[in-house]
């Protein structure tokens, strides 16, 4: 009787929480994927690629829509009713997906080169790290889509973004929107 006792206690532990969650996540993922892209890279303009992203930026900006701290369609409704394990595991998966691909064509020398010198001034290559994979809470932004880049950081200006901490406010302050333009231009072709 005890050990059938302690062995309905593992298996409650073991089956219950952890495999009601895991389906959870697997059932909600094609949902995601089908706007975000299977393989990493959104085809989708305005919808980020996911491919490779930081584990841990993604954890806290699903955790940011959940609690409605970034405000953004359909990104709040999505993450609803999500729990912290499932955040993580969402997470999780998506750091495995293939990091995003430049966009093929002919490139603007010249705008990359001001962009290389916008980086250089507002150390966005020491943060997001020099070849922009991020780190930790840092996300990745290498070969990210351009107009969500854009969109980011105008979002960032105009304070109808807000990041978890003040980081992005403050680095974007000094910088006008041409400048956003060109950093996006060149953050979205990165070889
Ligand atoms: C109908 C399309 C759609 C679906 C479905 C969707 N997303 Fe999104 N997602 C978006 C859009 C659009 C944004 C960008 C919001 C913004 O402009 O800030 C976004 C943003 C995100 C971000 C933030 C990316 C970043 O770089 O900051 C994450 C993480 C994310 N989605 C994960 C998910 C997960 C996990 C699911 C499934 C539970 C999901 N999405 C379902 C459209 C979608
Ligand atoms: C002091 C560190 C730091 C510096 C410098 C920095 N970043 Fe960031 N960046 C962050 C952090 C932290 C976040 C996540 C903020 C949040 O929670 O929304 C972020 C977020 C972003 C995002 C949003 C990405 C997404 O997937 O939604 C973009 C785009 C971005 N940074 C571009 C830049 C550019 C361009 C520069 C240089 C002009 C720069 N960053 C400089 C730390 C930094």
């Amino acid at each position: 009787m005890r050990d059938l006792i302690i062995c309905c206690l593992l298996l409650c532990a073991a089956a219950v929480p952890a495999g009601a969650q895991t389906q959870t996540v697997q059932q909600r993922l094609p949902v995601c994927l089908a706007c975000h892209g299977a393989d990493g890279q959104s085809q989708t303009a305005g919808v980020p690629s996911l491919g490779a992203q930081q584990s841990f930026y993604t954890t806290v900006q699903l955790l940011m829509f959940r609690e409605r701290m970034r405000v953004a369609e359909p990104m709040n409704e999505m993450a609803k009713g999500l729990s912290d394990d499932d955040l993580r595991s969402f997470a999780d998966i998506i750091a495995k997906l293939l990091a995003p691909q430049p966009p093929a064509g002919p490139v603007d020398d010249a705008r990359m080169a001001r962009a290389r010198a916008l980086v250089e001034q507002n150390r966005c290559n020491f943060c997001h790290t020099p070849t922009f994979a991020g780190q930790d809470n840092v996300p990745r932004i290498a070969d990210q889509r351009e107009e969500y880049l854009v969109k980011a950081l105008r979002g960032y200006k105009d304070n109808s973004r807000h990041g978890y901490d003040a980081t992005m406010a403050d680095v974007v302050a000094p910088i006008t929107d041409a400048q956003i333009l060109d950093l996006a231009y060149y953050i979205a072709r990165l070889k």
